[in-house]
């Protein structure tokens, strides 16, 4: 339904998981409040954020789990069946239904840079009439660097990001700028922002996941009519040394918490 699938947020979860900003995770741990905790999860797929954070909260969590599709929510339910609740929900038409008032804190991971301006708005303004913690994971920032590089990465990367601004059911989303353009709403309103890189660094061991992700760059290449034969010449030296164990990529994600 949504078009990400359980399989393809498996290949990804190690990266994730080795990605995140300790810091800013650390300054969210430090600003919820004593005791057991509610936490509302937004665009939670199958639960990434939960796995990342259940082994640094040394008290009982319940979570409020949030996506529109079932399929990767019932995945989460499977995975934690006694601590968590799902709600399949559109949250570009009812955001404003979620409980932010019942929660201690709201998290999202990899989700805001398909988000657009107008739905950032009304998150921002939710969260901080509710006055919660807001951690925010994984928000990719454009930059993307191939160990070795080809001729071709670079105008297949500024064609990646155009594509990265396109309707993802939010209106045009942000993309690359999700995050900058997060950090300054809240900051805006009032709260303070502690940001980190979280930089996917891929080794060439990562074959399965690099096959699926640039496989990704080479239909969105073709997707906007980039040439055929820049686009083919690119996929076979990529495959090649791919296959060979011989590609390394860094990708470039912004973790940051805003606090009240
Ligand atoms: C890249 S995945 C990230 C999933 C999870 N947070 C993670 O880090 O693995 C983006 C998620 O946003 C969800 N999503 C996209 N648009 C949505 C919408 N309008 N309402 C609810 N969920 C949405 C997708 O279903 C998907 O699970």
């Amino acid at each position: 339904m949504s078009g990400f699938s359980s399989e393809w947020l498996a290949l990804r979860a190690p990266l994730d998981l080795a990605a995140r900003s300790r810091a800013v995770e650390t300054a969210f741990i430090e600003a919820l409040p004593k005791g057991a905790l509610r936490l509302l999860d937004l665009a939670s797929g199958t639960g990434s954020t939960v796995e990342a954070l259940s082994s640094l909260l040394d008290r009982p969590v319940t979570w409020q789990l949030t996506d529109y599709d079932p399929a990767l929510l019932q995945v989460a339910r499977e995975r934690w069946p006694e601590s968590i609740h799902i709600r399949q929900i559109d949250l570009q038409a009812d955001l404003e239904q979620l409980p932010f008032d019942e929660v201690e804190a709201v998290t999202t991971s990899a989700f805001l840079d398909l988000a657009s301006q107008d739905f950032l708005e009304r998150l921002a303004d939710k969260v901080v009439a509710t006055g919660k913690p807001f951690l925010a994971s994984l928000t990719y920032d454009g930059r993307s660097d191939f160990d070795p590089g080809h001729p071709t990465d670079a105008e297949l990367l500024e064609t990646l990001n155009r594509h990265q601004k396109s309707d993802k059911g939010f209106g045009p989303a942000l993309g690359p700028d999700a995050a900058t353009t997060a950090v300054s709403l809240f900051e805006d309103r009032g709260f303070q922002v502690v940001s980190g890189r979280s930089d996917w660094q891929i080794s060439p061991k990562a074959s399965a996941f690099l096959l699926e992700f640039l496989g990704g760059w080479l239909r969105v290449g073709k997707e906007l009519n980039l040439p055929d034969d820049l686009l083919d010449s690119w996929w076979q030296d990529r495959k090649e040394r791919i296959n060979s164990g011989t590609l390394a990529m860094t990708v470039g994600h912004i973790d940051f918490v805003a606090l009240p």
